[in-house]
């Protein structure tokens, strides 16, 4: 798996990500970004170009090497101070409180402990900062729902860990998030990857 998940994966995520239609998702969630920011899993730098004038600095956390250096081509073309790091969401190299908003954009799912990551970022997070999501997850119809459980093993096999069936709006509400704006409904594709959770949260 290594020339898979080390070379083949970075690419198809990349290509994948370049969807339009996340497009306006993206335009419309980080139009509330402000200050110092942390993007987490910013994968191959998809969102800078959405980054409006509010923003001081950009923060992108990322563990797939490969995916950093994608992020720095796009981080070169950027009108903000962009500085990457190779890590991961379970263990965010920032201090306490120390920054105003972090954004997820369909990361949520492939980070391997969403919980502690949401923890994390809750502790990053300065009081009355805000998380910023628009995030794939379980369906409201138990239709959906049956189909993401049974495909979730095999489809984070071949996808880099990523799952169908994760309760976006629970797992943050149960890291210690007042969820403040919440739209969900499916966008185009398969619906058991298209039911989208999109947001913002701040810590309680
Ligand atoms: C589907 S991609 C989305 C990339 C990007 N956020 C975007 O919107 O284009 C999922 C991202 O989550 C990242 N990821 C996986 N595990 C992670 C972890 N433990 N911490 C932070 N990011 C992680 C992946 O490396 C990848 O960049």
């Amino acid at each position: 798996m290594g020339l898979y998940n080390d070379v083949v994966l970075p690419r198809l995520c990349h290509l994948a990500m370049r969807n339009r239609h996340l497009v306006p998702y993206r335009r419309r969630v980080l139009a509330g970004a402000q200050g110092e920011v942390l993007e987490i899993g910013i994968g191959s730098g998809l969102n800078l170009p959405f980054y409006g004038p509010h923003v001081r600095g950009i923060h992108g956390l990322e563990p797939s090497p490969q995916l950093v250096r994608l992020a720095e081509r796009a981080a070169g073309r950027s009108n903000r101070p962009v500085s990457l790091i190779e890590g991961s969401a379970e263990a965010i190299p920032f201090d306490d409180k120390s920054l105003d908003t972090i954004v997820t954009t369909w990361t949520l799912c492939s980070i391997p402990h969403a919980d502690r990551a949401l923890a994390q970022m809750r502790r990053v997070l300065k009081p009355g900062g805000r998380l910023l999501f628009v995030e794939h997850g379980l369906g409201p119809e138990e239709a959906v729902r049956k189909w993401q459980h049974r495909l979730t093993p095999v489809w984070s096999k071949v996808s880099g860990g990523c799952h169908l069936n994760r309760p976006i709006q629970a797992l943050i509400e149960h890291a210690g998030f007042d969820v403040a704006r919440l739209e969900t409904g499916y966008m185009k594709g398969p619906k058991t990857m298209a039911f989208i959770y999109e947001g913002d949260a701040r810590p309680i």
